[in-house]
Order: C-alpha cells, then structure tokens, then sequence
C-alpha cells in the first residue's frame, strides 16, 4: 500500500490477533504484519518491524495477551509452562528498551491477580490489560506533549535524533509528540530530523512522520548536526529515550550523546521526552545499562547495497548513554524535571 496520506495506528488488535506496522519498509510501502503467538511477536520485536521503546512495551504486552489466548484450552500445568516461556521468549528479545520488562512485570502481576481463574478468563484479563497499556500510552504521550509544547517558543527550529514518534509508541509519539501537541496550540514548529545511521530511523521514519503531518521537516545526515547548531540554526533538541538511569543518565539511540554534547557547546537546550515506564530507578547511572549490540551488516551497508570493505572488523552499539549533565529536562507525563538527578527522580515517582 503507498505510504502516501496515511495516519499512523503503530500497533492494532484486529480479528483476535495483533497487527503492526513493518517499520522496515517503511516509506515505500505501508503494510501491516499479523501476529498470533508470543514467540511470533517477540520476533517483530527482535527483526524491528516495531521499535521504539514504548511501542515495544505495548507489544510485548499484546504478546503474553496472544500467548495466553493461544493457550486457553490446554491444562493449566501446559498453560503455567507455555507462559513462563512466553515471558522469556518476549524478555529475550531486544535488551535496552526497559519498557519491554516495565510491560513484562506489568503483565505478570496481571496474571497473578487472576491466576485461580478459569484460562479462558485469565485469556481475556490479559488481553484488557494489553488494550489498557495501548491507551495509557497514548494518554501519557499528550500529557508529555502538552507539557513539552510550553517549552518551544514560537518558530522553533527544533532537532530531533532517531524516530520517538507514534510510530515508537503506540500513538503522538514523545519527542514528536512535542512537535504535535506544541503545533496543536498555534506554534510553529519546524523540525531537523537527523538521518540516523545505522538504520536510519530518522530519514525513513521521523520524516515520513513529519511529512503526514505537514509539520516543516528538514532531513540532515548525522554529521551536520554541529554545522547547523554553529550557525544559529537549531533552537532546541528534543529526543526520546530507552533508559533513563537513577541518576538521569540517559540511553538513546547511537549519536543522540555527539548531539547533547554539540547542544551544550553551542548553548542550546536538550530535552528529553521519557514517560515513568522509561526510568529505571533499579539501574544507577548509565554506565550500567545494557547496550544492544546489533549485526555489523547494518553498519557494512543497507539491504542489498553494501559498501564496507570485505574483512574490516565492525562495531554496531545500538544506544549511547548522556549524562544526565547534558540534560536540560526530562519531560514527562507528570510534568519536566529539569536537571534531572537522583532525587529529583526519586521524588517524581512519590509525587
Ligand atoms: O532501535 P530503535 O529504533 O528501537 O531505537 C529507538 C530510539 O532510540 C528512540 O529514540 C527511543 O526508543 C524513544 S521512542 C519514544
């Protein structure tokens, strides 16, 4: 289907079966895939087909939801054993994003709740949860957004790295979501998407996403960040988030750390659009979060066209972490943090 005019549902419970958008062929075409079984979506995850670190917690979520569904009809010792797996196929799956386990844990208590139940009730407690994590997310995300938006002045030229879109969420988006709800009240906004290589979650996704909306879209290659910001031409940065450390140390997408360390040069604020779900008070700093290390053949070339050298040995981080010293302000559902440190993270939490 062209991508061409369409509206962005990330992830959709159609027919007794989740669907997604394939994120990976986007945006020539615009298809959804069907997923039945956890070990199936825990794949979508794996292959990204969805991504983005909220859109991965509602998908796992979906995913024990389509397990236990699958299940219904067996013995409850097959149903105990086929969910456990289920868990831990789905935990297996991409390892920085900390909305993945946030939704995990959240789908556990769910089915301890219940667990004397009937399968077939358990089944569909499961499966209301899922749909309720899909629409909070969505909640949290406007919530974020409207607080964000008072952040932009009007006319802001505004760079964002990767994709924290509604197509990482399960709809507005994060760091987009800004860019939405702060055109929403009157502002215009135009955006500098950074290419983002190795994936190019930027160029293919934050622009096609941008373009849908009409919001004013620039598309830069990741290397002429300190360009633009050295001739006056970026505002502010505003990116999303996969992990936010105890101390506000932050894990994003790879570059968004030359981004924030670009932004404090130059004096230009760095924000950080996180829902509760992405911070991890468990975890200390940075330097402690797992960091997905991803096949060098995303790094040697893209899909069919490779361009490395035969024999050069390649390194493929997906994230880096920022230190919560380059970080103006969190932005979350529950208002911004600015400077964000421990106990100021602590206390958002009690509040
Ligand atoms: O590898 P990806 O595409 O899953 O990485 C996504 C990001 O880094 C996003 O910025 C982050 O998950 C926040 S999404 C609201």
């Amino acid at each position: 289907m062209s991508a061409q005019n369409q509206s962005v549902e990330t992830l959709r419970w159609r027919d007794g079966r989740l669907e997604m958008i394939d994120q990976r062929v986007l945006p020539a075409r615009y298809e959804y895939l069907g997923y039945q079984s956890a070990a199936e979506t825990a794949e979508g995850i794996r292959s990204m087909v969805v991504r983005g670190a909220p859109a991965i917690g509602c998908t796992a979520a979906y995913g024990v939801a389509l397990e236990a569904l699958r299940l219904r009809n067996a013995s409850p010792a097959d149903f105990t054993a086929g969910m456990d797996k289920a868990f831990d196929v789905l935990a297996a799956s991409r390892p920085t994003a900390v909305n993945l386990f946030w939704a995990l844990k959240r789908m556990r208590t769910v089915w301890n709740a219940v667990k004397q139940q009937p399968l077939g009730v358990i089944a569909e407690r499961l499966l209301t949860e899922a749909h309720e994590v899909k629409a909070e997310d969505i909640r949290i995300n406007r919530a974020m957004g409207a607080f964000g938006a008072e952040l932009l002045p009007d006319g802001a030229r505004v760079l964002t790295h990767c994709n924290a879109g509604a197509l990482a969420t399960a709809g507005h988006g994060t760091a987009l979501g800004v860019f939405r709800s702060a055109v929403e009240a009157g502002k215009r906004i135009s955006v500098i998407a950074d290419e983002t290589r190795p994936f190019l979650q930027g160029a293919r996704l934050t622009a096609w996403e941008m373009v849908q909306e009409k919001i004013p879209v620039t598309l830069i290659t990741d290397n002429m960040a300190g360009h633009m910001m050295s001739r006056g031409e970026v505002d502010a940065v505003v990116v999303g988030t996969d992990r936010v450390a105890a101390n506000g140390d932050v894990a994003n997408k790879i570059g968004t750390y030359m981004v924030a360390v670009l932004a404090r040069r130059h004096n230009i604020p760095f924000y950080v659009a996180c829902p509760l779900s992405t911070i991890d008070l468990s975890i200390p700093d940075g330097m402690s979060i797992p960091i997905e290390e991803r096949a060098v053949d995303e790094v040697k070339g893209f899909r069919d066209c490779v361009w490395a050298a035969d024999g050069v040995s390649i390194r493929n981080p997906a994230f880096d972490v920022t230190p919560a010293e380059l970080v103006t302000g969190l932005i979350t559902e529950k208002g911004v943090v600015l400077l964000p440190d421990q106990k100021k993270l602590t206390e958002l939490f009690c509040s």
